[in-house]
């Protein structure tokens, strides 16, 4: 097998960013670098205060340590693709927004034009790692655009190493993953190239936690990986509508079922929906490939995942308005967290702008406040949620607060969207003063100490638990 010295990460986003800084850190024999045409983001990377464009516990601990060493953020695609001996591809893959399967399938353009800048720049053999991830099969695709495309002499071999750390505890994730998967195509130059990419892991991952698998299982694990964690939280999340309903306390069931030792107690908190780049999207392109399969069942199966969390989204933002005696026009809302979940900046389909959304459309007014989220980035978010809609229009209804006080300042609510640690250690004492009454506060997030709150004063509205307590 090749050994790999220099590596090649194409996209300087949530994966690329700091999974190649890991690798740079773990294996300082390897220089990395990482490449991206969106200028203003590799400048971020290269900042002077390491003004990262992306928010990660640990990540700028790690990129101080080796950026300048063997560490390198450029815009030049090309050099990067020359030079190594391996590349990952490590770019989006959103849903389709137009076109044969919009709204379903992942949007492979930025995959193919970065598969085919490779084709046409490189001059020797390379490894291509698919880090994106990508529907079943899309290997195989790379292979055909690298092979119609390569120079005499040059060789691709394709793996696919679909990425499993979870943002908000990515660098942790990365530096003790719970297992690595490689998939290769099962031929002799497969093989080898796979091991080249399991001695870049070697330098710290166990070798029994490097699974290597065919390419097609290794593509799909990533979207049933993916499906299973949302099916979860969306099963938590339907229980929770029956605790609601009946005054059972779905972090009892909760506690209960995961002692089971076959379900376990992970990922079994009840929220107001999964948001993020990730689960919506994955789900969404398994129902489209299994549509595909003509697999309708199958389709249909999981696609109600996605369903509950609308639901879930929907249900919560009416309890909100039927707890406030059935209007909220005209009242103040205090909205705590944007990001779609604690420990990052990342908006991508946060459960807080569908909720905000809901809240505008009743006509009421927000006022948001995140410790991590940009405010230029909640308001490109909220603009995109009501196209057609000019920013000042928004604005009459919508304001952006720099603390957790400000924002509940003359509130009538407070609705509780992300599970920020800071939001546990709120003054409550002094919120309540600051409110008019009655002060309602609506904890999505399974978040504050229900019962204390009644004590100062509030009404307090816990997802998953009945009024009946
Ligand atoms: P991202 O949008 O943060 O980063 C992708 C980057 O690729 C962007 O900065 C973009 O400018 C760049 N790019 C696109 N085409 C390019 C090209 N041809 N040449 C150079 N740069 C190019 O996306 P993110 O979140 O890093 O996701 C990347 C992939 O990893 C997606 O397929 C996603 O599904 C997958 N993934 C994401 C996880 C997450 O937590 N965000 C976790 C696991 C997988």
């Amino acid at each position: 097998p090749v050994k790999v010295t220099k590596i090649c990460c194409i996209g300087a986003g949530y994966v690329g960013g700091p999974t190649c800084a890991v690798i740079a850190l773990k294996c300082p024999d390897i220089t990395v670098t990482i490449v991206d045409l969106n200028k203003a983001r590799v400048d971020a990377w290269n900042s002077e205060d390491f003004d990262l464009p992306i928010y990660e516990p640990g990540l700028e601990d790690v990129v101080r340590q080796c950026r300048g060493r063997n560490l390198f953020f450029s815009t030049d695609v090309d050099k990067g693709i020359l030079e190594a001996d391996l590349i990952f591809v490590s770019v989006n893959t959103p849903t389709k927004k137009s076109g044969v399967g919009a709204g379903f399938a992942a949007d492979l353009n930025y995959v193919e034009l970065a598969t085919r800048r490779i084709a046409a720049i490189a001059t020797s053999s390379k490894i291509v790692v698919e880090k994106s991830t990508v529907p079943c099969r899309t290997a195989e695709s790379m292979r055909t655009i690298l092979e119609a495309n390569s120079k005499p002499g040059c060789r691709f071999d394709i793996l696919s190493n679909p990425e499993f750390l979870a943002e908000g505890t990515a660098i942790t994730d990365l530096f003790s993953p719970d297992r690595v998967l490689i998939g290769s195509l099962q031929t002799k130059e497969g093989k080898e190239a796979c091991q080249s990419l399991k001695d870049v892991y070697g330098h710290w991952v166990p070798t029994d936690r490097i699974l290597t698998v065919g390419l097609w299982s290794s593509e799909l694990s990533k979207l049933a990986a993916n499906a299973m964690l949302a099916q979860r939280i969306s099963s938590i999340n339907a229980l929770s509508a029956i605790c609601e309903a009946t005054g059972a306390n779905i972090d009892e069931v909760a506690n209960a079922v995961g002692k089971d030792s076959r379900v376990g107690p992970k990922f079994l908190r009840a929220s107001v929906g999964f948001g993020g780049s990730c689960f919506q999207k994955d789900i969404l392109n398994l129902v489209y490939l299994s549509e595909s399969l003509h697999l309708p069942e199958v389709a249909a199966y999981w696609r109600q995942v996605v369903d509950m969390n609308e639901y879930q989204k929907r249900r919560f933002s009416k309890r909100v308005v039927d707890t406030l005696f059935n209007t909220i026009t005209g009242k103040k809302i205090a909205v705590l967290g944007f990001a779609f979940k604690a420990d990052t900046g990342d908006t991508r389909e946060s459960a807080a702008i569908t909720l905000i959304k809901n809240f505008q459309a009743e006509r009421a007014l927000v006022t948001i406040y995140d410790p991590q989220v940009l405010q230029s980035q909640i308001w490109s978010d909220l603009m995109e949620a009501s196209p057609g809609v000019p920013l000042e229009t928004i604005k009459r209804q919508v304001s952006i607060a720099n603390s957790a006080l400000e924002a509940c300042r003359d509130a009538e609510a407070i609705v509780i969207a992300t599970e920020w640690k800071e939001f546990r250690t709120i003054d409550w004492a002094d919120v309540y003063t600051r409110m008019t009454k009655p002060a309602f506060v609506f904890d999505g997030r399974l978040l504050v100490d229900a019962e204390k709150l009644r004590e100062i004063g509030f009404k307090v509205t816990v997802i998953g638990r009945g009024e009946r307590l």
